[in-house]
Formats: structure tokens, sequence, C-alpha cells
């Protein structure tokens, strides 16, 4: 169909639904339009940014009939700040959007007509969940602030005072980070000139342990006195671990090697009454409370009798593994970040359970190595990154013959794509799924998934 419109033209459209990925979708006859900051209901007046064979992209400049499932955000830097895209729309519309995502790509992409979904679960608080925050520094006529990076912009920070993603503890800890760097006279690093020093804060919260971790990351040379920069974070008792780490290059990055200024090396977590440590860069699910209840569907649909052979790819930090080791005969984790693995190993000792076993190594390349030392598993659990298991990693556990296998995935499309190869090439059929929602006002959707071997 050729397009009915054209680049930067002014329009209006009615937005029915969300696509995944978080932009509206509305349709001209047939044709689609996906439109961002539309929410579904809305009608909206809209500028053409994007003109495709298949499809156009809009941002809505106007809303001129709002949707009926809009709301008041209650966050006072909605909507310019990046972190939330639809604290607008009521939450029970934003978990049936998701929902909807997750049939349309098992149905359009994975060849399903009518995939076995049930009920999506939805998070048990849509505000002040996350358990860990990446907040960048900037310079204001105040001195330097902390907040979030502008919705699509790199290189504007907006200042945040009160983030509803974290707790009180955790926006008191960020706030008193900024007045420290204002009373030491701190510049924060401007990233567009290359200038400046502070750049980043992370803090990490063991939302089931009260333990807190904060790693400082700056620019290179040591400009602040370090047992005032503690002394000042000290104040918090909850804060066990403080950390800081140079960044001298060019990327914003905050994954990197640092030092211990004060206290623990690690914080702990704690997930299905199993204790994990969090060191300052290891993968952990960012919401506890979901992660938790992800992880228990995941087991459900493990179906462990405590005979199984169980691989856990993707394994992070070992928590999936760790969780289903007790009913099960041994668990065997692959993960490509040695950090990760390290702490693995660790949270097996921690919580002492010997029949778990932890390799660093690239899925798709570590696979047929695995299977030499394990023997073949009964149980595949996988935990791949949005890309999905893509080529040799998919091909090898589709070989594995596992008469089980537990997709947790972070990407609906890549799962669909995934399910339909283990379908066709593989034998396999989808015999459960449900999505669960970890990240309220975001377009982020993790679903759970259970394919068995039919053939
Ligand atoms: C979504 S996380 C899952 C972690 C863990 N299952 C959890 O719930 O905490 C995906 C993990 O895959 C790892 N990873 C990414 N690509 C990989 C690869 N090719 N082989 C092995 N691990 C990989 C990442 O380091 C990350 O820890």
């Amino acid at each position: 169909m050729a397009a009915p419109v054209k680049l930067h033209e002014e329009i209006e459209l009615q937005v029915d639904s969300l696509a995944y990925g978080g932009n509206g979708v509305a349709r001209l006859n047939g044709f689609v339009v996906f439109v961002r900051r539309g929410l579904p209901g809305d009608r909206v007046r809209a500028r053409v940014t994007k003109v495709k064979r298949g499809f156009a992209e809009a941002l809505a400049t106007e809303v001129l009939e709002p949707s009926a499932q809009r709301v008041e955000a209650p966050c006072a830097h909605y909507p310019a700040c990046g972190g939330c895209r639809f604290q607008d729309l009521d939450y029970t519309a934003q978990v049936a959007a998701k929902e909807a995502q997750v049939r349309d790509s098992l149905v359009r992409i994975g060849g399903l007509p009518d995939p076995p979904l049930e009920p999506i679960l939805p998070a048990a608080s849509p505000f002040f969940y996350r358990n860990k925050l990446e907040y960048s520094f900037t310079q204001t006529p105040s001195g330097p602030a902390l907040g979030f990076h502008k919705a699509g912009r790199w290189d504007e920070v907006l200042e945040v005072e009160k983030c509803w993603l974290t707790t009180d503890l955790g926006n008191a800890i960020r706030n008193a980070v900024r007045d420290w760097a204002r009373e030491e006279g701190l510049v924060a690093y401007d990233q567009a000139e290359h200038t400046g020093y502070l750049r980043h804060l992370v803090l990490r919260e063991g939302r089931n342990t009260g333990q807190v971790l904060a790693m400082l990351v700056t620019h290179k040379g040591e400009k602040f006195e370090r047992d005032y920069f503690v002394e000042v974070l000290r104040r918090f008792p909850e804060v066990r671990s403080i950390h800081w780490a140079i960044n001298d290059t060019l990327s914003e990055v905050t994954n990197l090697p640092s030092t211990l200024l004060w206290g623990e090396e690690a914080i702990e977590e704690e997930l299905l009454g199993l204790r994990f440590r969090i060191r300052p860069n290891a993968f952990l699910q960012t919401n506890t409370e979901m992660a938790e209840q992800l992880y228990a569907l995941a087991i459900e649909y493990a179906g462990l009798t405590g005979s199984e052979t169980v691989f856990d790819l993707y394994c992070g930090t070992g928590t999936i593994g760790l969780a289903m080791a007790k009913d099960a005969l041994s668990v065997w984790g692959v993960e490509i970040s040695e950090e990760s693995v390290a702490c693995a190993l660790e949270n097996a000792d921690l919580n002492e359970i010997s029949n778990a076993a932890f390799f660093a190594g690239n899925v798709g390349q570590s696979i047929e190595e695995l299977v030499e030392r394990a023997g073949s598993p009964d149980v595949v659990v996988v935990d791949p990154p949005r890309a999905g298991l893509a080529g040799k990693a998919l091909k090898r556990t589709g070989a594995l013959a596992a008469s089980r296998i537990v997709y947790v995935s972070c990407n609906p499309t890549t799962l669909a794509s995934d399910v339909k190869i283990l379908r066709q090439e593989h034998g396999y059929e989808l015999i459960r799924a449900r999505a669960v929602d970890m990240f309220p006002h975001t377009p982020h959707v993790e679903t759970v998934a259970l394919l068995t071997q039919v053939a």
C-alpha cells in the first residue's frame, strides 16, 4: 500500500493500541502509523517523522481528545524525564497493553494463532520498585545536580528531586550526594565539551535486606576528600559499601573496575529465601519483589521433582539456578560476565548449595563442553538479553533435546521468533506462557514460557 502520509505532514490520528517499544498505534485506512507520545484511546494531532513502505512514524504534538485511560502522572519530572514513559496511562491499561504485545508477537512472529497465554502478572508495587538506579551529574546555576537524561536526549540531564521509581531512602541518599558535591565545589562532567569531573552515581539497594551500595563515577584525578565523602554517606546507616570508579573515556558507562572506599566489597539481597551478593556491576533483576514472582513462575514451569539435571543458561549471578537447586539433582550455569560468575559461585557457597556449578562463557560456544561435563539436561532454563537466543545458541539449545525448556524473556519479539524455530526445527511445543510486569511506566515486559518436546 502506498503511504497515505508525507514526511513532516500534520495529521489527526485515533490511537487504538500500544506497540511493543511504547509507541501508540493508529491506522489511516489500514496504513499503520506509530505515534510517539500517543496513548490508546487518544485522538491526537501528530507530525509525521518517518515514512516507510509499510508504515509511518509520527510524534503527537497535541492531544485533541484525551483517552479515558489517561491519569494524572504523580511525578513532577514527568514527562521531561526519560525514566518513565507511561505514568499518565492508567496502570490497568498499561498491563493490558503489555499482555496484548506478548500475544501479538506470538501470533504474528511466532506463527501461533491461539497462543497458550495466561493472564499477565501485574507489578505488586507500580511505584518505588527499583533496587538500582544510575544517576548522571549535570551542572546547574546552583552547582552540580543529579538526575536522568531527558527523554530522547543523550546530552541533557534533568535534575531530579524525587524519583518515583526508587525509595525515600534512595532519594535521600542521592540528594545528600548532590549537596556534598556542591559543598565541595566540584563540577559535573560535561558530555559535549568533555570537561568537568563528576559523572555518575550508582545506588543499589537490597530491598529485602535494607543494605545499600553506592558507587561514585568521576573523570580522572582525585579531586575529592575520600573521608568526607564516606562520612556523608555513612550518615545513612543502611549504606554498607562505598565504591569509586574512574571513567576517562568518552563513553557514558558505569560498568567499570572500582576502588572500595569503605565498608563491604558487596551488599546482599534476599530472593525467595536465598541470599545474593551484589557487587557494583553484577547483574541483578532491578525489581526485587517481581523478580521473586518471575523466578517462582520459572520454578513452577520447570516442574522439578528432584532428579533433574538443569542447565541455567545466561545465568547472571545464578539467581534462577540457585532458586531451583533444592528441587533438582544438579544445576549447571553459563554466563558471559566473569564478575557475575564469581558472584554465582559465591552465592552458591553463601547459601550452602553444593549441587550447582557455574562457568564463564558464551552460551553458543559453551553448550557442547557443558554436556561433556554434566551430561544431557532434562530441563534448560534460558534468560537471554533482548536479542534472544540468536544463531548458534538457539541451534545448540534446541539440539540439547531437553524435555522442558523454560524461556525467561525480556523481549516478546525475539521470544516469539525463537519459539517458532524451536517448534519448527526441534520438535517443541509452547505449552504455557505468562507475561510479567517488572517495570511499570516503561515499555518493558518480561515473559516466562514453557516449551516441551513432543517429537
Ligand atoms: C537477562 S540477564 C539474566 C540473568 C539472570 N538469569 C538473572 O535473572 O539475574 C542476561 C544475562 O546474560 C548474560 N549474557 C549476555 N550474552 C551472553 C552470552 N552470549 N553468553 C552467556 N551469557 C550472556 C548477561 O551478562 C546477563 O547476565
